[in-house]
C-alpha cells in the first residue's frame, strides 16, 4: 500500500501535511517508513509533552484496556476519580472540578456554554490573535478573521476582538453583558506572544469587577508546556475556566474544562454531557502523564532548555527574537520562516510555522536536552545560510 496516495484518496483534504510519514516515535524522535530519524522538535503538534511513546504512559494504557476500555459517566470508575484528584491537586489552587471532553476546541465551546449559563449574559471578549478551535462556538472566538470567514455562519457578532496586552482598549469594550474574556496567556498558532504581569494583573480585576468569567485557553499551554502546570501560574494569575487538552494525556485524545469555587455551580445535571469525556483509558493516560512530569521534573527541565534556546540562538544574527515562554517558543527570523521550516525537514528537523510569516514555532517534547537544541542551532545556522545564498 502506497501509504500518502492511500491517505490522500480516502481522507477530506483539510490539512496541508508535510511529505513525511511517521510509523514509530521514542521520545524526541519520529521515525519514517524507511527507519528515518526526524528530531520532533513540534512534539506531534504540541501534544507529546512526555516524548513520544513514554513507556509508562504505554503501560499505562494497556494496563487499563485489559480491565476495561469504556464505560462512560452514567457510572463511577476508580481510575476516573484518581486521575481527577491528581488533577485538581496539580491545577490552579481554587480549582473545585473539572468535565471531562476529547479536545481542545470541545472544551472552549464548554467552557463558553458555561460562562453564558453563569452569567446570563451573551458577549464574549477574545483577542484578535487568539485560537480557540474550529467548531462554531470556538472558532467565533478565534482572532483570525480569515478562519471565520471562511465559515461566514458563526456566532462571532456576538465577539469583540481586542489586541492582547492593551488594557485600555479591553476596558474600553467592557461591558454588563460581557459573559466571558478568553484569551490564551501566552498566543501560539496567531504568533508567540505574552502581555506583561501588569496586563494580566488589570484583566483579573477587570473580570472580577463585572462579575464576567475569565477564561484561560491552556489548550496548549497547560501540563508544563511553558515551564508551570499551567501558565497563568507565571503571574499567580487565576482564571475561573481553564481549558486544557492537547498535553494532558501524552498524546492519547482528552479535553477538559477546570472550574474555579467561582463558577462551579454551572451546568447543573442533565445541562451538559460527553459521551467519551471522561473514558477509563483517557483517564489512565491523564495519571500517568501527571506523575511523569512530576518524577522526572519535566517542568524544571522546560524552564532550563529555555534558557538554552535562548542562549544558542541568541548567537545567530538572522535571528532577531525568541518570544514565548518555556518550551513554546516563537523564533522571530529576518526572512519567511516557510522555507526554513523545509530546510530544516530536509535535515530532519520538525518544527512549526504560524501566523507570523517570518516566525517558526518551537514546542519540543519537555524532555528535550541541551545537545538536541544544539542540533536544532547548527541546523538553523545552515538553512538561514542556505536562505541567504537562493536569495
Ligand atoms: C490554544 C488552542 N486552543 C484550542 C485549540 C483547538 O484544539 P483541538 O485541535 O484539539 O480542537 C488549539 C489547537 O491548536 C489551540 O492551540
Amino acid at each position: 500500500m502506497n501509504v500518502r496516495e492511500t491517505e490522500d484518496a480516502c481522507l477530506v483534504p483539510s490539512y496541508t501535511k508535510l511529505p513525511l510519514t511517521v510509523v514509530r516515535g521514542e521520545d524526541v524522535w519520529v521515525y519514517d517508513e524507511k527507519g528515518g530519524k526526524y528530531l520532533d522538535l513540534y512534539s506531534g503538534h504540541a501534544v507529546c509533552g512526555i516524548g513520544h511513546s513514554h513507556p509508562k504512559l504505554v503501560e499505562a494504557i494497556h494496563e487499563q484496556a485489559k480491565k476495561l476500555i469504556f464505560f462512560s459517566n452514567a457510572v463511577y470508575n476508580d481510575t476516573r476519580a484518581a486521575a481527577a484528584k491528581l488533577l485538581l491537586e496539580s491545577a490552579y489552587p481554587l480549582s473545585k472540578n473539572v468535565f471531562f471532553v476529547n479536545s481542545g476546541t470541545e472544551a472552549n465551546e464548554v467552557a463558553l456554554k458555561i460562562a453564558r449559563r453563569a452569567t446570563g449574559r451573551p458577549r464574549v471578549i477574545a483577542m484578535e490573535t487568539g485560537f480557540h478551535g474550529r467548531t462554531i462556538g470556538s472558532l467565533s472566538a478565534t482572532g483570525n478573521q480569515k478562519l471565520r470567514d471562511d465559515f461566514p455562519e458563526n456566532l462571532s457578532n456576538l465577539t469583540d476582538f481586542v489586541p492582547l496586552g492593551d488594557f485600555d482598549t479591553l476596558e474600553h469594550m467592557m461591558s454588563e453583558d460581557v459573559a466571558a474574556i478568553i484569551l490564551e496567556p501566552v498566543t501560539s498558532v496567531g504568533g508567540v506572544r505574552i502581555a506583561s504581569r501588569k496586563y494580566y494583573d488589570s484583566l483579573r480585576e477587570l473580570c472580577l469587577g463585572y462579575g464576567t468569567a475569565l477564561i484561560f485557553d491552556e489548550v496548549q499551554t497547560g501540563f508544563g508546556r511553558t515551564g508551570e502546570m499551567f501558565a497563568g501560574m507565571h503571574w499567580d494569575i487565576e482564571p475561573d475556566i481553564c481549558t486544557s487538552a492537547k498535553g494532558a494525556a501524552g498524546g492519547f485524545p482528552l479535553g477538559m474544562v477546570i472550574l474555579s469555587e467561582a463558577i462551579s455551580t454551572a451546568p447543573a445535571p442533565g445541562e451538559h454531557g460527553c459521551t467519551f469525556g471522561g473514558g477509563p483509558l483517557a483517564m489512565a493516560a491523564l495519571k500517568a502523564n501527571l506523575e511523569i512530569l512530576k518524577s522526572e521534573n519535566l517542568l524544571e527541565n522546560a524552564r532550563k532548555m529555555e534558557l538554552v534556546v535562548r542562549d544558542l540562538l541568541g548567537a545567530i544574527p538572522e535571528v532577531l527574537a525568541v518570544t514565548g515562554k518555556g518550551l513554546l517558543l516563537g523564533i522571530e527570523l529576518e526572512c519567511p520562516a516557510k522555507p526554513i521550516v523545509r530546510a530544516l525537514l530536509d535535515q530532519k528537523i520538525i518544527v512549526g510555522g504560524c501566523d507570523r510569516p517570518n516566525m517558526i514555532r518551537l514546542l519540543p517534547p519537555l524532555t528535550v536536552k541541551a545537545e538536541h537544541i544544539k542540533q536544532f542551532a547548527d541546523a538553523l545556522t545552515k538553512a538561514l545560510a542556505g536562505a541567504k545564498q537562493s536569495a
